[in-house]
């Protein structure tokens, strides 16, 4: 008889009474076996409700850190403790930290791409989904400290004609789509409907008609009755768009160098089903916290949930 892996790790899921969450952007095969697959906003919420003593994140280990911070008593896995992502690497601690204390009075608004430290001298945390709601919160005469991903500030700022301060992060997977490349495809495919995530550059945001989180655009995938998408963010996320209109066609936003698969986000691919498996089996990797940490970072969690309930 064929090996079941699917089999082996819905057995496993009850035998150890865990839930799976998955991020758009895994393998459909991961957004298959999982109980919860969602955008990073619904991730942590799904966290901190679940009832299971184990929770396994299939997405990166941000997510699985905040995961932990909102609900410590649970055992958090993640398939992968190297799957990072370009934001978290490009906001060390320390630098962070430098910048922050250059702005004392100002709110540190930070994107949930962030690490626990990063997190913890942070004032609130946002994600694509709730930061204008969370900006907006803000009064007026605030000084915003926005970080660690530019581009989602530069949108959010245009969006909402409000100056921010910036850290110079980038998503690495986003940056790569390029607007020359976008605008010849857009000519060939003018019954396209374009859809960015607001990690991409302004230069290829300007061509979109929507933007937001992965769910947002999933969203639009599913009411928009046109039948073809131009769709600039990872291409795990076509799995969903694919399942909820089978009849449409999604068109990846193309990169510089179209033979690349730079689309693909290297952290959240680093995850497969044998690493799911095995981390069910084993209790590993499993995210642990300094509690001291835990719960400073808890405070900027907090207020994101506290925002946008
Ligand atoms: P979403 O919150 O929109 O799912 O984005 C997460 C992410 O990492 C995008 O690159
Ligand atoms: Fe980070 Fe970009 Fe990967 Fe999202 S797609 S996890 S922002 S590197």
């Amino acid at each position: 008889m064929a090996y079941d892996i699917v089999a082996d790790i819905q057995r496993l899921k009850k035998e150890k009474n865990a839930v799976i969450l998955a991020h758009y952007y895994e393998d459909g095969d991961i957004q298959d076996v999982a109980d919860y697959v969602g955008d990073s906003f619904y991730l942590a919420k799904m966290g901190q409700q679940v009832q299971q003593d184990t929770i396994l994140l299939a997405g990166v280990v941000f997510m699985a850190e905040s995961v932990k911070i909102l609900n410590p008593t649970k055992t958090v896995l993640v398939p992968d403790m190297e799957a990072s992502c370009s934001l978290v690497k490009g906001a060390p601690y320390d630098k962070y930290l430098a910048w922050r204390q250059q702005y004392p009075d100002a709110v540190a608004v930070t994107y949930i791409n962030s690490s626990a430290e990063v997190k913890s001298i942070s004032d609130v945390i946002i994600t694509s989904s709730n930061a204008q709601q969370i900006v907006e919160s803000i009064p007026k005469d605030r000084k915003i400290l926005f970080g660690p991903d530019q581009h989602l500030g530069r949108w959010l700022s245009k969006k909402l004609g409000r100056d921010f301060e910036y850290w110079n992060g980038a998503c690495e997977v986003h940056v790569l789509f390029n607007a020359k490349r976008l605008v010849e495809l857009i000519a060939q495919h003018p019954d396209a409907v374009v859809i960015a995530h607001p990690e991409c550059d302004d230069s290829v945001l300007q061509y979109a008609s929507v933007i937001g989180s992965t769910s947002r655009l999933l969203e639009e995938v599913e009411k928009n009755p046109a039948k073809k998408f131009i769709v600039a963010t990872e291409t795990g996320i076509f799995h969903q768009m694919q399942k909820k209109r089978p009849d449409v066609e999604l068109i990846q936003a193309p990169v510089l160098d179209s033979g690349c698969s730079c689309n693909n986000c290297p952290y959240m691919k680093m995850n497969n089903m044998e690493k799911i498996k095995w981390a069910l089996e084993t209790y590993k990797p499993e995210v642990k916290l300094d509690e001291a940490l835990r719960l400073k970072a808890k405070v900027s969690l907090d207020r994101m949930m506290d925002i946008t309930s």
